[in-house]
């Protein structure tokens, strides 16, 4: 199946590619959250929950946005999700809770099976987590289901993000703010104009709580990993199962064919060659993070792969000693997986890589970014301060392994920049990954 598959349509969009070095950028953000510290007391929303939650009353539950269904991979589902919930919010107005696509067909409109948000996520979870900052509705919330005020998006080079605003705006207003229902029209979310930063979106993801059944298997999926882990070492005695959980790699790799012609494309495009791996060089960047991670080898590498795209069990050989390379075949979960459509096999594997104590992805993958802006989240709400997010002995380090690391050929260390205006710098590829 299309598993993990979903970062093609976004990385048709390259970005500009920024000179500035790395150490110099650091500088600037540690100095920037310095005086920021120093000036403003308060943190910004994204970095302080409480802070939303304090104006609960902050949107109206009486008026209702409207948005088509949302289509795509896992991650352009979940930027589409998020951007359709910052509309709602800029409109004050609570979203009514989009259908998701379960399965992965761009065309075919009638084979894109509908999925209620509400099976895939907790709703409840959901308003309770991001309560005050934006709200999902139910379609029994309403009054009138006939007072609905339909909202065309435009399309095309004149429709610009300006006039995107404005209509937004202008719909905010009287007399179209009087009715209950507002139905936005045409493209999907996803398409359209971005006004949001960074940490918007991120506010949003945090509050995607997968329900109990994939949470379950992804804790399923995960405990098999572990648990091999502890055979490998040799620790199968019960009394030796420390209360540590037993660390685990897991590395994104994007090495099919058609991802590799589109990522060919796309360097010759910025004149880089820094965004296609080849298999060997995954292996040797990961292998090398013994250099500067503190490892206790051997230690399972999970493979987060299309397998069933790539049909190529030559990824399972010639790992750096230490490493064991597990895909879903070896390490006995394919049956988890095949149970279900695409979108939740890749929910599936999201969880699992969020989940790893190392994550190394591709920076121009949005499956891969999207895991690193959420471990970027967790370890702001660990408490780890922007000047040591980059440091070695931090936990949830992620990398990239399709830049060379500083020294010893490693995967590049790799944060999240929370600070960006704009998802587009994270989500669509960049080698330019702060740290
Ligand atoms: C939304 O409307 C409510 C009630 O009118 C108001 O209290 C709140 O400040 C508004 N929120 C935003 C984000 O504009
Ligand atoms: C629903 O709204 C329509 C259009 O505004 C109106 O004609 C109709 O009477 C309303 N129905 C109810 C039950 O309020
Ligand atoms: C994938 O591999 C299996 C077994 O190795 C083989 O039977 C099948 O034909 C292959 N499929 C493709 C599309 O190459
Ligand atoms: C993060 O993004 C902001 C806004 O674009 C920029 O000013 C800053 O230099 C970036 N920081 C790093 C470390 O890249």
């Amino acid at each position: 199946m299309e598993l993990l598959f979903n970062c093609k349509l976004s990385n048709f969009f390259g970005t500009t590619l920024n000179s500035i070095t790395c150490k110099c950028m650091l500088f600037l953000l540690v100095t920037v959250l310095i005086l920021r510290a120093l000036l403003l007391p308060p943190l910004p929303a994204a970095f302080d929950r409480s802070l939303s939650l304090s104006s609960e009353s902050g949107i109206r539950q009486d008026k209702f946005l409207e948005v088509p269904q949302i289509v795509w991979g896992l991650n352009n589902q979940k930027i589409a999700f998020a951007r359709a919930c910052l509309t709602a919010r800029l409109m004050n107005r609570t979203l009514l809770m989009p259908s998701l696509s379960a399965s992965l067909f761009y065309k075919e409109v009638d084979l894109l099976q509908p999925i209620s948000f509400d099976k895939v996520f907790q709703f409840d979870k959901f308003n309770s987590l991001c309560s005050g900052f934006v709200k999902l509705g139910r379609y029994s919330d309403l009054l009138n289901r006939t007072e609905v005020l339909e909202m065309q998006k435009g399309s095309g080079r004149k429709w610009t993000m300006e006039r995107d605003l404005d209509q937004l705006r202008q719909y905010s207003r009287d007399p179209f703010d009087q009715y209950e229902v507002i139905r936005i029209v045409g493209k999907n979310p996803f398409l359209w104009h971005d006004h949001w930063s960074v940490k918007d979106y991120a506010s949003v993801f945090e509050c995607l709580v997968l329900v109990d059944e994939f949470s379950r298997e992804a804790d399923r999926v995960v405990s098999q990993i572990r648990t091999i882990g502890r055979s490998v070492r040799g620790e199968n005695d019960k009394s030796s199962i420390s209360l540590q959980p037993l660390p685990y790699v897991a590395v994104h790799m994007r090495i099919e064919i058609d991802w590799m012609i589109h990522c060919k494309k796309v360097e010759q495009r910025l004149n880089t060659n820094q965004i296609c791996s080849s298999k060997k060089e995954i292996m040797e960047r990961v292998g090398n993070l013994r250099n500067t991670v503190d490892f206790t080898t051997p230690v399972v590498v999970y493979l987060a792969v299309a397998d069933k795209l790539l049909n190529d069990s030559s990824i399972l050989e010639g790992w750096e000693e230490g490493f064991l390379p597990y895909e879903k075949k070896k390490l006995g979960v394919e049956g988890i997986y095949s149970k279900y459509p695409y979108l939740i096999q890749s929910a599936i594997d999201y969880e699992v890589c969020l989940r790893a104590d190392v994550f190394v992805g591709n920076s121009f993958s949005t499956f891969s970014s999207l895991i690193v802006l959420e471990r970027t989240q967790k370890m702001i709400r660990m408490g780890v301060s922007s000047s040591d997010m980059c440091k070695n002995d931090v936990r949830w380090p992620s990398y990239a392994y399709n830049i060379a690391g500083e020294d010893s050929n490693g995967p590049m260390r790799w944060v999240s920049n929370m600070s960006d205006s704009s998802l587009h710098a994270i989500s669509y590829g960049t080698n330019h990954i702060s740290c």
